[in-house]
């Protein structure tokens, strides 16, 4: 099937293949294979499909041709955004523009993809999730369901900050379960686990795991009370 409707400048490499009703804009790039579904709305300068590129000195393996991307239906693209080889993306996922989700990251249906947000590598992230603009999700880290994280969050994943070999095998993703939300401009440092309904303070740095239900706050973030009932997941 053809795309419904095409902008000027679209270049669709072989064997991709459309939905009904997709609809793509200007200038946009869809590499070799990627599938997408029906109702797609793929807005201006966007590129899917990409294959990573490997800088010179960089510690990820040779990259090998990943498979193609999956574009589910009812999702949007924003502007200007990259979606690389081998993302998949459920129904109706939300891409707001200059959002980037990297090589093998699977996102769950519905959830929102802020504007500029970074999904590197490896991350799974669950269904009906936010994650607000300018947050960083980093490498290897996994997202529950109706997790929300807050603008300009970040998250690390690497405590010898880029020396010696040590690090390599010691590389580790932060893990959000069920519910779990991360106020504005907080850091969360690699490893760390936020349980089911944890919420993080805007500002927090989060040292250490936090607990199911928990409200954390501050420099180290340390337990200020329980979540509020009414918040939790189960009561919404
Ligand atoms: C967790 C949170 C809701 C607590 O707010 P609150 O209930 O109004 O806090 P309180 O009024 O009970 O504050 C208690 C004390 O902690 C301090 N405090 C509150 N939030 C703080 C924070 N994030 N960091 C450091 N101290 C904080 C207050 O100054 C107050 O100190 P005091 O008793 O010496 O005056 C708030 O800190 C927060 O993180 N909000 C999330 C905002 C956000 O990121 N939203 C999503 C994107 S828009």
């Amino acid at each position: 099937m053809k795309p419904y409707s095409i902008g000027q400048n679209v270049i669709i490499k072989e064997n991709v293949t459309f939905g009904e009703n997709v609809v793509i804009g200007n200038n946009v790039i869809i590499y070799e294979g990627v599938q997408i579904g029906d109702n797609v709305l793929i807005q201006d300068n966007v590129v899917i499909g990409k294959q990573p590129s490997r800088a010179k000195n960089s510690i990820l393996p040779e990259v090998k041709k990943l498979p193609p991307t999956i574009i589910g239906s009812g999702c949007t693209i924003g502007t200007s955004s990259i979606i690389y080889a081998n993302a998949t993306l459920a129904e109706d996922v939300f891409v707001a523009d200059l959002a980037t989700i990297r090589e093998r990251v699977t996102v769950g249906p519905q959830t929102i993809v802020g504007r500029g947000v970074a999904i590197e590598n490896d991350c799974k992230i669950g269904k009906k999730c936010k994650l607000e603009t300018n947050c960083y999700i980093t490498a290897y880290s996994e997202l529950g369901d109706y997790v929300f994280v807050a603008p300009c969050v970040v998250t690390t994943n690497d405590n010898y900050m880029a020396r010696t070999k040590e690090r390599f095998d010691k590389f580790k993703g932060v893990t959000v379960k069920d519910g779990g939300r991360i106020g504005a401009n907080a850091i969360i440092l690699p490893g760390k686990t936020i349980e089911e309904d944890g919420t993080v303070a805007a500002g927090s740095i989060v040292t250490k795991d936090v607990k199911k239900e928990e409200l954390v706050l501050g420099f180290p973030a340390r337990k200020i009370r329980d979540v509020p009932p009414e918040q939790l997941l189960r009561n919404q």
